[in-house]
């Protein structure tokens, strides 16, 4: 169950003095937790590098509370980003403008550029108004990893490198914010999310999908990014229960993450069910992988996910999570499970 909370003043607070002091405070979104420092303070925000273990040139996110801060971090604010804001602020947007020349390095890895957020829950909107200024944050987890959608993720992730972490249960979206780049007139999809690029056709018309070579470098989009510990590999959503079948062959475990019911039992399988609905599948996917991350198994076989952009993020995580074909495909259609 999705569960919203409000925290206490006194809460809030203590995240506050906690981004004050410089420290690192996890916070939720409706999209993933993040890891939050105080945006203007560098030394802070290097310490989000270190406790994820993420390369020090790669950007963060600054999260605003509204849009009424923007000029300090965005030296202009291309006329089609604000009819994108008017539509999708506050939510799971993230746009790449143009950034401030008082703008740190740390924040926008070098680049001329600054990928800024108004996320919608609660949690984060009361923290950020308390606050008062711009909080940057990647996802609250490890450099590579599944990004946390509870806020006992964070603490499996991060322990001792994070001084608060408010729970705000669990994220209702569960997956990254779409991210969207401004070339001219342009707008370039660099990241998908939940929402979709209809929608965002539907407010700018045209829209590039895809980094070409020119676009900000966006680090999440790394070929493995978003991955279990377990080598996992996508199985053509027909072959789900004879790839589980030739995968615990010789009674070892397998892990399978599908859209229904196995057709029969498997007794070496691990199966979780995540149904047919992109909402309820993407909001727990990162769960769901984590749990079977646990569950003991050699891999995880996950059930390729339908066409339609519906499915767009999720599809994009599952790839990157994936490992690569040649490593588990024969070439002939059929896939070989290794070892
Ligand atoms: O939903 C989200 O976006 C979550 C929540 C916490 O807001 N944040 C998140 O942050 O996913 P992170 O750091 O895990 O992913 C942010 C992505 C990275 O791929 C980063 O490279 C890209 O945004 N990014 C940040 N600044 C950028 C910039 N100036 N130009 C291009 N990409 C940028
Ligand atoms: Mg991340």
């Amino acid at each position: 169950m999705v569960r919203i909370v409000r925290a206490t003043q006194q809460e809030i607070q203590t995240g506050v003095q906690a981004l004050r002091d410089g420290e690192l405070v996890s916070f939720p979104t409706e999209t993933v937790y993040g890891l939050g420092a105080n945006a203007q303070n560098p030394a802070a925000v290097r310490k989000i590098f270190e406790a994820k273990g993420r390369p020090p040139t790669h950007p963060v996110i600054v999260h605003l509370d509204s849009p009424r801060f923007l000029h300090r971090w965005v030296r202009e604010v291309p006329q089609i980003a604000t009819r994108l804001a008017d539509a999708f602020w506050p939510g799971p947007l993230t746009l790449v403008m143009p950034r401030a020349s008082n703008v740190h390095d740390v924040i926008t890895g070098g680049q001329d550029t600054i990928a800024i957020r108004v996320p919608a829950h609660p949690m984060a909107q009361q923290l950020l108004t308390a606050f008062g200024g711009g909080i940057a944050a990647p996802s609250a987890n490890r450099y590579g990893r599944l990004s946390p959608t509870r806020a006992e993720h964070v603490r499996e992730e991060l322990g001792d490198a994070v001084r608060v972490i408010l729970d705000g249960g669990e994220c209702q979206i569960g997956l990254e914010s779409t991210i969207l780049a401004f070339e001219g007139e342009s707008v370039r999809l660099l990241r998908p999310g939940s929402i979709t690029a209809t929608q965002i056709r539907a407010i700018v018309g045209e829209l590039l999908v895809g980094p070409d070579s020119a676009s900000p470098r966006v680090p999440g989009s790394e070929p493995r990014h978003y991955a279990p510990s377990t080598p996992m590999t996508l199985v053509p959503a027909g072959e789900i229960d004879a790839q589980a079948d030739i995968a615990s062959s010789g009674a070892r475990r397998v892990a399978v993450l599908a859209q229904r019911l196995p057709l029969r039992a498997h007794k070496y399988a691990t199966w979780i069910n995540a149904g047919r609905k992109p909402e309820s599948f993407g909001r727990d996917l990162y769960t769901n992988l984590r749990t079977l991350d646990k569950a003991g198994c050699y891999r995880i076989l996950v059930q390729d996910v339908p066409d339609g952009d519906r499915w767009d993020a999720i599809r994009d995580r599952l790839r990157r999570a994936a490992t690569s074909v040649a490593e588990s495909n024969d070439g002939t259609g059929t896939m070989a499970v290794l070892p």
